[in-house]
């Protein structure tokens, strides 16, 4: 009996200690300047039930509170942004002070030149730098050349096949960027670097815990790996006096470039373009496979475009830019993927200063997310938003309105939309000419919070 009242004691005595620190969170950030919203607990917030209940946490909180809300995930007072108009006025006003918002755990393994860690002037200036790595003009002479030569034989001799396409394709993110980068030295280099790579990235989506054996400690010696493989790689051209038609042959090309970087600026580049690219292209392609697997009347239409290209010529004859840009249906195909598997869920933003943002005093610190992922199913932008339905994206007005925040938007708009959408058409173009596929089956899939296939996704491979 004495056991039983001391048990009830201290479960009593827990219920009403939760219940206080609940109320002394809720208490300590009732401003009224501040939007509505809840916090959760001290220091935990409201993260596991974003994490659980993922987009129904939002819609749910949406339903009590509108279209800005506040709360507490992933460490951080956070202020959720879901009203389209609202998201691009946020995404013009990195000079009003709301800049980008990423944790440092992440910054710090992406380095410390790396677009998302850098503002101001810096941004401008390695923004600048990348853009004329990839500008239209690079991409029609130097890089599309390059991703064909990839794709073609990244995509052969998979008949009678059965293939795990998440691993395929995320292969194909990889080392396609890599061979954009470091061209003829690109299967030299490979089988070193994308292990550390792959490290590094599961390092910027995990706790940050700094511990021996943890991903994140992980993360870092992989990060030191990297950059030691590319310095010697600098290093290595720098002496061959050789310049080589490739992004870094451009990058340290003083002649031609009117962008100096320092060797630790290149370095950085590098990683930004390779972790940039990697996860958005790969699942993008997966998920083009798995859609177009389920609608026979879309991949039939995708393969009369890629069928009259190749028609036109010879079998060794590469895609060029004009082809490029007339697989009006592949775009289509590519943003409709994007809009219904909702492959980035929003951006993060943090306010470097106390800031009004609709009509609030938002405190200096807080996080800013703006979550684009309802606004993919917003029936007032996309009927009928839960098909798959690419040829809605053949008015291309769709493309240009504010609504679409695929590519992000504001002054950090994806510089790397283009080539994405060059690298996915290539791939799609050898993939649908030369096979058909079947879904092997029972694969799961998750769409929160990243579009991924824990087990791999398996298609069975035929000759077209
Ligand atoms: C389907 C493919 C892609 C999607 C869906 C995508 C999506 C996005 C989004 C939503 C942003 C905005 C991030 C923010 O505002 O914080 C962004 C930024 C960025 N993307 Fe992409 N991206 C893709 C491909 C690429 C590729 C291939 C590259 C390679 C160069 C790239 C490089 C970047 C960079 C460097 C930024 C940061 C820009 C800045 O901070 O100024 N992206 N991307």
């Amino acid at each position: 009996m004495a056991f039983f009242l001391v048990a009830v004691a201290v479960i009593f005595g827990f219920c009403m200690l939760c219940t206080a620190l609940f109320r002394w969170n809720e208490i300590r950030y009732s401003n009224k300047s501040l939007p509505p919203g809840t916090m959760g607990w001290p220091l935990f917030g409201e993260t596991t039930e974003f994490l659980k209940q993922g987009p129904s946490f939002m819609q749910n909180q949406r339903a009590r509170y509108g279209n800005f809300f506040k709360s507490h995930i992933l460490g951080c007072p956070t202020i959720v942004s879901m009203d389209p108009e609202l998201n691009g006025y946020i995404l013009i006003n990195e000079a009003k002070g709301l800049v980008p918002g990423y944790p440092q755990s992440m910054l710090d393994i992406l380095g410390k030149y790396n677009i998302a860690a850098v503002h101001g002037a810096a941004h401008k200036y390695m923004r600048g730098a990348l853009l004329s790595l990839i500008s239209p003009t690079m991409i029609r002479d130097q890089i599309l050349p390059k991703i064909d030569e990839f794709m073609r034989s990244h995509w052969s001799n998979l008949e009678n096949n059965v293939i795990d396409i998440q691993e395929k394709t995320k292969d194909m993110a990889f080392l396609s960027s890599l061979k954009q980068i470091a061209g003829i030295q690109c299967s030299s280099i490979a089988q070193e670097i994308m292990p550390e790579f792959f490290k590094l990235v599961l390092g910027t989506i995990s706790l940050p815990i700094n511990l021996p054996n943890t991903n994140y400690r992980r993360a870092f010696q992989a990060r030191k790996n990297i950059v030691s493989l590319l310095r010697k790689l600098i290093e290595d051209r720098r002496t061959s006096k050789k310049i080589q038609q490739d992004m870094l042959g451009f990058m340290m090309n003083e002649e031609t470039n009117r962008y100096k970087l320092t060797d630790d600026e290149m370095i950085d580049q590098i990683i930004t373009i390779l972790y940039s690219g990697y996860e958005t292209v790969s699942t993008t392609s997966m998920m083009a496979i798995k859609y177009l697997h389920d609608h026979p009347r879309a991949i039939d239409e995708l393969r009369k475009e890629h069928m009259a290209i190749r028609e036109k010529k010879r079998p060794e004859d590469p895609i060029d830019y004009n082809d490029y840009k007339a697989m009006r249906f592949t775009r289509a195909v590519i943003f409709e993927t994007s809009r219904l598997a909702t492959i980035v869920n929003g951006v993060l933003r943090k306010t470097t200063q106390d800031m009004e943002v609709n009509g609030y005093i938002i405190p200096k610190g807080w996080r800013i997310y703006v979550y684009t992922r309802e606004v993919n199913y917003d029936s007032r932008f996309y009927l009928d938003p839960y098909t798959f339905n690419p040829w809605r994206w053949l008015d291309k007005s769709l493309e240009y309105q504010n609504s679409f925040l695929i590519f992000g938007g504001g002054t950090r708009l994806c510089p790397g939309k283009e080539l994405g959408v060059a690298e996915i058409s290539t791939f799609l173009h050898y993939f649908v000419t030369r096979y058909r596929w079947e879904e092997v089956g029972g694969d799961k899939l998750i769409k929160f919070p990243r579009v991924q296939a824990p087990n791999g996704l398996r298609i069975r491979v035929s000759t077209y």
